[in-house]
C-alpha cells in the first residue's frame, strides 16, 4: 500500500474536500463489468483497496461488498482527474464516472471477476477520507482476533467475510420460502420470559416494576412453541436469538439464531422428512449441492459404540473398536479393571513420530483420560509398544484379528470408564482424521441420530437430568424403564448432525398432563415445584393440547458448515469473545450507581483477591 508523500504536499491538502454525490447514481457493483460491457460508461461507488502510481498512472482497486474493479486515473484522459487522485489513501471512500477497457495484453487477472477491464476515469468525487485503517482491510490477515473484533465494522469489509453474510441472508431466505410454501406461520415469542431450561445457565434481567424479579432471556421458545400447538397454530418457524450463558467454545456463542419449528398432529418420521427437505432445499438453493435423499441414520447407541461420540464425522472411517472381552482377567492390569477397552487403528499411522503421540496423548488429558498406550507395526511385523510386554500371545493374536492390524499401522488404546474412553478415543480419531488428510473439504455429509436415551445421570448435582428437556416423549412402553432403570429409557429425539456438528436438534413432545407429571416425577421435580416453574404448561396440556414435535436448526452452526468458516464467530456479524463480551461496544459494562437503585439491586462488595 503505497504511504509515500506526494512531491508536493499542498496537493494532499488542497484536495483533502468531501463531494456530496451530487445526483451521481452507482450503475453496476464491483463484480459486475467485464468484456461484455467495453465501452459503457458507468458509476462505480466503493472503498479504495490498493493504490499504486505507475509511469503517470494511477491505479485503485475499488471494493465494495461484492467485489473489485480496478479503476485507473489517466493524464492524458483526464488531466484535472488525474491530478486530484494523488489524495487518495486507503479506505478513502470514492465514486468514479469512466468508461470500461480492456487490460492491456498480459495484464487480465484470472482471480477477479472484472479482471479482463479496468475503467478509465472521465470524473470522480471523493464521498469521505479516511484514517489509516489498525489493520490491512484484506483477505489474508496476520493481527489478533481480538483487533478485528474492536474494530469489526472494518473487519467486515473484507471479502471473504462479507461473502458469509451473503450466503447466511440467502440461507435464511431460502429457509423462509420453504417453510412459508408449507403453511409455516413465522411467529414472534417473547425475549423476556421466564427461565426455560435447557440445560444452560440464564441470562437473568432484573425488574424495575417488580423489584427483586427477573425475567430470563429465552435458551429457546420451546415452551411457547408449544403453547402455539396447543393456541391450534399448527405450524410454527421463527429465526430467533436464544441465550444461553454457558462455557464458549469453536462452535457456541453466548447468543446465537435457531431456526426453531414445531408442527402438531406429527410424528418423528414427519418432522424429519420436513427437516430433511429444507436442509436439502437449502443446500440447493445457496450452494448447488445435492445432499442425500434420504439422510442416513444411526441410533445414539451405534454412533457411541463405533464413533465415540453422539455427533460422529461420518466423510471418513477409522471406527473405534470394543476389545474389553480380550483383557478380561488379563495380566495388564490396568486394562484388565476397566469398565471398557477401546481402540482406534490408523493404516499407516507408523509414520507419527514419537512427538506426535506425546502431543496425542496430552490432548485426550482432556477428556480425563489417564494415558495413551499404543503399538506400531513395523514392516517386519515387529511390535514396537510401551504395552506390548504385558500382553500374552493370544491377547495379542485377537489384537490382530479384532483390529485387522497390518505392518505401517498403529493402534491406539483407551481403558477405563465408558464416557473417558468414548470422548478421548472419539477425540482423538478426529485429530487423526485431519492429521492424514482424510477429510475431503467441501463435501457434507448429514446424519440422523435417533434413539437418544431420555435422561442423564448429572454428576454434579447427583440427579437425572432430562437428556433433550424435560417436554420429551419417552418412546412407546419406556415408561416402566423409566421407573427402573432410568438410564436406559428411550427418547423419541432425534439430532441432525453434519460434520460432525449437531446442527439440529427436536423431539416429539409429551402432550397429556399425566405423562408430564410422571416425567417431572423421574426428574425429581415434585408438584409444587412443577406448578411454581410449569404452572401454565400443566393448566394448557389438560385443555385439548394437540399431539405435537418439532425441531430446531443452529443456523450460526449451519452457516458457519456452508463457508467452510473455522469459526462461528466467522458467521456473526457482531459476536462475542470466548469470554462472552463485545470487544467493539465493550459490553457488558457497569452501570450507574443510580440505575441499580431503581431496580433495587446492590453489588457485593469485591473480594480481595477478585
Ligand atoms: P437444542 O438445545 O439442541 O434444542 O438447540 C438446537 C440447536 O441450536 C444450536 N445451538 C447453538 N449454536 C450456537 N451456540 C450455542 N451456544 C448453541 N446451543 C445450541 C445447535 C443445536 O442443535 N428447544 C430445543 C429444540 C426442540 O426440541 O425443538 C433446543 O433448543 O445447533
Ligand atoms: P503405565 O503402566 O501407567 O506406565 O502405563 C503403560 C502404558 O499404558 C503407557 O503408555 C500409558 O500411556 C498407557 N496407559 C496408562 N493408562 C491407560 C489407560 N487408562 N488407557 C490407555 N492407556 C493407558
Amino acid at each position: 500500500m503505497s504511504e509515500q508523500k506526494f512531491q508536493d504536499d499542498s496537493v494532499y491538502d488542497k484536495y483533502r474536500w468531501i463531494d456530496d454525490l451530487g445526483g451521481w447514481r452507482r450503475t453496476h457493483h464491483n463484480n459486475q463489468l467485464t468484456a461484455a460491457n467495453l465501452d459503457e460508461t458507468v458509476c462505480l461507488m466503493g472503498w479504495v483497496q490498493f493504490r499504486r502510481d505507475h509511469g503517470g498512472l494511477i491505479f485503485i482497486d475499488l471494493r465494495d461488498r461484492e467485489g473489485l474493479t480496478q479503476v485507473v486515473f489517466s493524464p492524458e484522459h483526464n488531466t484535472e482527474a488525474h491530478e486530484r487522485a494523488h489524495a487518495i489513501r486507503p479506505e478513502y471512500v470514492v465514486a468514479i464516472l469512466g468508461k470500461v477497457r480492456p487490460r492491456p495484453e498480459g495484464m487480465a487477472n484470472p482471480n477477479l471477476v472484472t479482471g479482463e477491464v479496468e475503467i478509465v476515469v472521465d470524473d470522480w468525487k471523493l464521498l469521505n477520507t479516511s484514517e489509516t485503517p489498525p489493520f490491512p482491510i484484506e483477505d489474508r490477515v496476520e493481527v489478533s482476533e481480538n483487533l478485528r473484533l474492536k474494530y469489526r465494522f472494518l473487519d467486515l469489509r473484507r471479502p471473504s467475510l462479507a461473502r458469509n453474510f451473503v450466503l447466511r441472508n440467502k440461507a435464511a431466505q431460502s429457509v423462509r420460502r420453504y417453510l412459508d410454501g408449507l403453511g409455516f406461520l413465522e411467529i414472534e415469542t417473547p425475549v423476556l420470559t421466564k427461565s426455560t431450561p435447557e440445560g444452560a445457565r440464564d441470562f437473568l434481567v432484573p425488574s424495575r416494576l417488580n423489584q427483586g424479579q427477573f425475567f430470563a432471556l429465552p435458551q429457546s421458545p420451546q415452551l411457547f412453541k408449544q403453547m402455539l400447538m396447543v393456541a391450534g397454530m399448527e405450524r410454527y418457524f421463527q429465526i430467533v436469538k436464544c441465550f444461553r450463558d454457558e462455557d464458549l467454545r469453536a462452535d457456541r456463542q453466548p447468543e446465537f439464531t435457531q431456526i426453531d419449528i414445531e408442527m402438531s398432529f406429527v410424528d418423528e418420521q414427519i418432522v424429519q422428512d420436513m427437516a430433511e427437505g429444507m436442509v436439502r432445499t437449502l443446500f440447493r438453493e445457496t450452494l448447488n449441492q445435492e445432499l442425500p435423499d434420504p439422510f442416513p441414520r444411526m441410533t445414539f447407541a451405534d454412533a457411541m459404540r463405533d464413533y465415540g461420540v453422539d455427533k460422529p464425522d461420518v466423510r471418513f472411517g477409522l471406527k473405534l473398536q470394543d476389545v474389553s472381552e480380550v483383557f478380561k482377567g488379563s495380566g495388564f492390569k490396568v486394562f484388565a479393571q476397566a469398565s471398557l477397552v477401546k481402540l482406534l487403528r490408523v493404516p499407516a499411522g507408523g509414520q507419527l513420530s514419537r512427538k506426535e503421540i506425546d502431543d496425542y496423548t496430552k490432548f485426550v488429558e482432556i477428556y480425563g483420560s489417564k494415558g495413551l498406550a499404543w503399538i506400531k507395526v513395523k514392516e517386519d511385523g515387529e511390535w514396537q509398544s510401551p504395552i506390548v510386554k504385558f500382553f500374552s500371545e493370544d491377547e495379542k493374536a485377537r489384537i490382530a484379528e479384532i483390529s485387522g492390524v497390518q505392518p505401517g499401522d498403529i493402534l491406539f488404546f483407551q481403558a477405563g470408564q465408558v464416557d473417558i474412553v468414548n470422548a478421548a478415543l472419539g477425540n482423538l480419531r478426529l485429530k487423526i482424521g485431519e492429521r492424514f488428510g482424510l477429510i475431503e473439504e467441501g463435501t457434507f455429509a448429514p446424519l440422523w441420530i435417533t434413539d437418544f436415551p431420555l435422561l442423564e445421570w448429572d454428576e454434579e448435582d447427583k440427579r437425572w437430568v432430562a437428556r433433550h428437556h424435560p417436554f420429551t416423549s419417552a418412546q412407546p412402553g419406556q415408561l416402566e424403564t423409566l421407573t427402573d432403570n432410568p438410564g436406559d429409557a428411550l427418547a423419541r429425539a432425534y439430532d441432525l448432525v453434519l460434520n460432525g456438528h449437531e446442527i439440529g436438534g427436536g423431539s416429539i413432545r409429551i402432550h397429556t398432563p399425566e405423562m408430564q407429571q410422571k416425567m417431572f416425577a423421574a426428574l425429581g421435580i415434585d408438584e409444587e415445584e412443577a406448578r411454581a416453574k410449569f404452572g401454565f404448561l400443566m393448566d394448557a396440556l389438560k385443555f385439548g393440547a394437540p399431539p405435537h414435535g418439532g425441531i430446531a436448526f443452529g443456523l450460526d452452526r449451519l452457516i458457519m458448515i456452508m463457508t467452510g468458516a473455522k469459526s462461528i464467530r466467522d458467521v456473526i456479524a457482531f459476536p462475542k469473545t470466548q469470554k462472552a463480551t463485545c470487544m467493539m461496544t465493550e459490553a457488558p459494562s457497569g452501570v450507574a450507581t443510580k440505575q441499580l437503585r431503581e431496580l433495587g439491586i446492590r453489588l457485593r462488595e469485591k473480594k480481595e483477591e477478585e
